[in-house]
């Protein structure tokens, strides 16, 4: 009897990004703090016997998510994700794959990588390949940089190029504002203007260290002192391509967000609130400023990876 398998996976923001200068294998040396926020990413997996894998994509309900840029086919990293996993244990079966979306869109919330650590996590349980959590992450770190932190969750420190993870502390929760946009920006694009910056002289590569400030506010659960110390090194970049986020951060602040911030590669910006109550103002405000095309709230650090009990 064949049974389906649903996992859910998180969706993160950097409360720091630090790029260092690009390397020779086209990547950036990262110093990041991930955090994760409980908008999710599901995946369901349904065993095949034939060898095949299929492809579904729809948005969680009430999301508004467009799901048209989503690709359908092995160019999806939960695809890859599952030929991956295939591969690594010999699995001769295939699997119907179902995505639904709760995470924006080519947003820098790390939505596909989501996905990716989602197939891997309901794959290994519908195929029942035996695989540690060790040897997932292992798997996540070749599909993408920010593969492992989606699995991990909660918060930690990436470097190398985000993927090399250690927990960090932190207390309490933090309640966020998500301004996204319609339009999606490109990974490979921003770090590319961010290149094209550093070589003309507008920006200079970043020392790669973790900043006290980030740390010292998440211990303390004092979301003041971690909305004044965010900070990312591809926020003007993400702000070159696409200078109506300057809007949404200007709205934020006159929200009174205790910081504002484009998330990863943008384009989504991320608002920090003293409260729920003062995220749900907060976005209130935006929506009436009209500078975003949705205005959702969340709130993290959220768990990793697991499998829904149904
Ligand atoms: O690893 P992932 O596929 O998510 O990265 C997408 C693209 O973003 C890479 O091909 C690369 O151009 C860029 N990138 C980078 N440095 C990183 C992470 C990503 O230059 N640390």
């Amino acid at each position: 009897m064949t049974r389906t398998v649903r996992a859910k996976a998180p969706a993160k923001v950097n409360l720091q990004l630090t790029v260092g200068p690009r390397s020779e294998d086209g990547y950036h040396p990262l110093a990041t703090v991930f955090q994760a926020l409980d908008l999710w990413e599901i995946v369901e997996a349904t065993p095949r016997t034939d060898g095949r894998i299929t492809l579904a994509v729809d948005a969680a309900a009430g999301s508004l998510i467009d799901t048209a840029g989503v690709p359908v086919d092995e160019s999806n990293l939960a695809w890859r994700a599952a030929e991956l996993l295939a591969e690594s244990y010999g699995i001769a079966d295939g699997v119907d794959l179902r995505i639904v979306k709760g995470v924006p869109v080519a947003g820098g919330m790390a939505g596909g990588s989501a996905d990716a650590a989602a197939a891997l996590v309901a794959c290994a349980e519908a195929w029942d390949v035996g695989a540690s959590r060790g040897a997932l992450a292992g798997l996540a770190a070749r599909l993408g940089a920010d593969v492992p932190f989606s699995l991990h969750g909660h918060t930690a420190v990436g470097m190398g190029r985000g993927d090399v993870l250690t927990p960090a502390m932190s207390h309490g929760q933090f309640h966020w504002v998500i301004a996204t946009q319609a339009a999606g920006l490109s990974t490979p694009l921003v770090f590319a203007e961010y290149d094209r910056r550093v070589d003309e002289g507008a920006q200079s590569p970043s020392e790669l260290a973790v900043c006290t400030e980030v740390m010292t506010a998440l211990m303390a659960g004092d979301p003041v002192a971690l909305g004044a110390s965010l900070t990312n090194d591809l926020e003007a970049p993400a702000l070159a391509l696409m200078p109506r986020l300057m809007q949404v951060l200007e709205a934020a602040e006159a929200a009174d967000a205790c910081g504002a911030i484009v998330s990863g590669s943008g384009p989504t910006v991320v608002a920090l609130a003293r409260s729920r109550q003062h995220a749900l103002a907060i976005a209130a405000h935006l929506r009436a400023a009209k500078v975003a095309d949705a205005v959702l709230t969340a709130s993290g650090p959220a768990g990793g990876t697991v499998v829904i009990q149904d």
